[in-house]
């Protein structure tokens, strides 16, 4: 491996910065049909938690395919700042964490990033202590972390909150977690990859029940094996992990992201294009594709990893429940409600996983959509035609449903809020312009020179 610059930051091509992001505005003229192919990028889901994953090797590692968006970048800021080694290398991460410097993550980076969390298993699992800042929560609901602070004092770790910072350290000589048999109330992705993550370095033999069963849980998982990690069963609802001395480096690939195949899909639909994706796992879409069959699209499986959407004439309405993998996945809710809002009939939405997930509603009823709320329902009456209209986004998946709203609305759409929109998706604007979608960022000031 060669030498590994230390950089501040992981060096993305023109990094967008919030403030950047804040001023702009995305312009979105509806009507015209998309074509051609879209390339998938990795998920960011996968990705944010392999990064935190490679403190658990005392070698560099190289991750492929990591996409570049907001989140990597803060992901990056954490890494840094614990004295870790970043090296960005095209679509690849190169990461050395042979000597960790620090085992507390500064409080202003951690704010920006709640994925920053992710990092606590691996510390407290290589070098038995961790103070990172409650993450917080966010626009979608309070976000706790109970279960991953349960878990890790099951595994014999000190835990205790004091002053917004959760301090952890593991007691007694050696500084080692020891397996335990844990059992999550709620099968948490975070939780599950967290106590995954610690378990990898522990004495003994951990087993999770009720764990998550989401994809990027099996790609962490993968990950950790591909540094000789003895795990057994992710992707199920039962994890084991036998505790290794220590892990070795590898050159790892991230899944593609799902929810950004998902989102590109519902492009399609709802501007009734035909358009092909690549790579896409379609395994990982089971839930989505269902559902767009159901309102009367079709999703062709091609080949290894590429998939068609052909569209209908007419889409029917349907019902959505969210839920765990392989259940309704919760981060393409929004997508699916302003599609829902211009088919045929009315459809329902209920969102189970996060408390305050349709702040969206009301951004699309400005745009004409007939949605009304009850509680953590939504009923959504489809209308021939939404109208663009300036819209805010509220959160990232938000902003992914304005954006597809914009392109079915007549006229043109301009949407607020745009750091959501980057801290979650790699060039979503590039790919919808090279579809033929008509949409455009601009500044107020470049408004100005616009216009004038
Ligand atoms: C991950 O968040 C994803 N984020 C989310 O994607 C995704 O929506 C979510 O999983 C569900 O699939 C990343 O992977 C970085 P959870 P996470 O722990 O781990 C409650 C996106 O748009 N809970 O499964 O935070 C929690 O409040 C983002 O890409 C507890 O109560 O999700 C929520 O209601 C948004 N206590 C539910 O469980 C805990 O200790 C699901 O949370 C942990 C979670």
């Amino acid at each position: 491996m060669e030498d590994t610059a230390i950089v501040t930051s992981i060096g993305l091509p023109n990094p967008i910065t919030t403030d950047e992001s804040d001023g702009a505005m995305l312009e979105v003229v509806g009507g015209t049909p998309l074509s051609g192919q879209a390339t998938i990028s990795g998920a960011k889901n996968s990705a944010l938690v392999v990064m935190a994953g490679t403190l658990l090797c005392s070698q560099p590692c190289r991750i492929r395919n990591i996409p570049h968006l907001m989140d990597i970048e803060r992901m990056g800021e954490v890494l840094t700042a614990l004295g870790v080694g970043l090296k960005r290398e095209d679509d690849a991460l190169v990461v050395d964490a042979s000597t960790i410097a620090h085992t507390k993550a500064p409080y202003d980076v951690v704010s920006r990033l709640r994925a920053s969390f992710f990092v606590i298993g691996p510390l407290l699992a290589r070098m038995g202590v961790a103070r990172i800042p409650l993450p917080g929560g966010c626009a979608i609901g309070a976000r706790p972390v109970e279960l991953h602070v349960r878990g890790l004092q099951a595994m014999g770790a000190d835990v205790h909150i004091e002053h917004g910072t959760v301090h952890a350290y593991v007691p007694g000589s050696g500084g080692r977690l020891k397996g335990a048999k844990i059992y999550l109330d709620y099968p948490s992705v975070g939780a599950t990859e967290t106590l995954m993550m610690a378990a990898t370095l522990a004495d003994g033999e951990t087993i999770i029940e009720n764990a998550a069963q989401e994809p990027e849980v099996a790609d962490l998982a993968n990950f950790c094996r591909a540094m000789g990690a003895r795990i057994r069963g992710a992707g199920t609802n039962t994890i084991t992990i036998v505790g290794v001395p220590s892990l070795h480096s590898t050159d790892y690939g991230i899944i593609p992201d799902r929810i950004e195949a998902g989102t590109l899909l519902v492009a399609g639909a709802i501007t009734r294009s035909e358009l092909s994706l690549y790579p896409v796992i379609p395994e990982h879409l089971t839930a989505v594709i269902a559902k767009l069959h159901e309102m009367g699209g079709q999703v062709v499986v091609e080949g290894h990893s590429r998939v068609r959407y052909l569209p209908a004439h007419t889409i029917s309405s349907t019902d959505i429940q969210t839920g765990p993998f392989p259940g309704f996945p919760t981060d393409m809710q929004a997508q699916f409600m302003a599609l829902m809002a211009v088919c045929e009939g009315s459809s329902l939405i209920t969102e189970t996983v996060f408390e305050n997930r349709l702040r969206h509603v009301a951004e699309l009823n400005r745009m004409g959509a007939d949605i009304r709320l009850n509680g953590n329902c939504a009923i959504i009456k489809g209308v021939h035609q939404l109208s663009g209209a300036p819209v805010l986004a509220t959160d990232l998946r938000a902003s992914a449903a304005l954006v597809l709203a914009g392109l079915a609305a007549k006229g043109t759409t301009t949407i607020q809020g745009l750091h959501h929109l980057d801290r979650g998706y790699d060039d979503l604007e590039g790919k919808l312009r090279r579809l033929g979608a008509n949409l455009r960022r601009y500044t107020d000031a470049a408004a100005a020179t616009t216009t004038a």
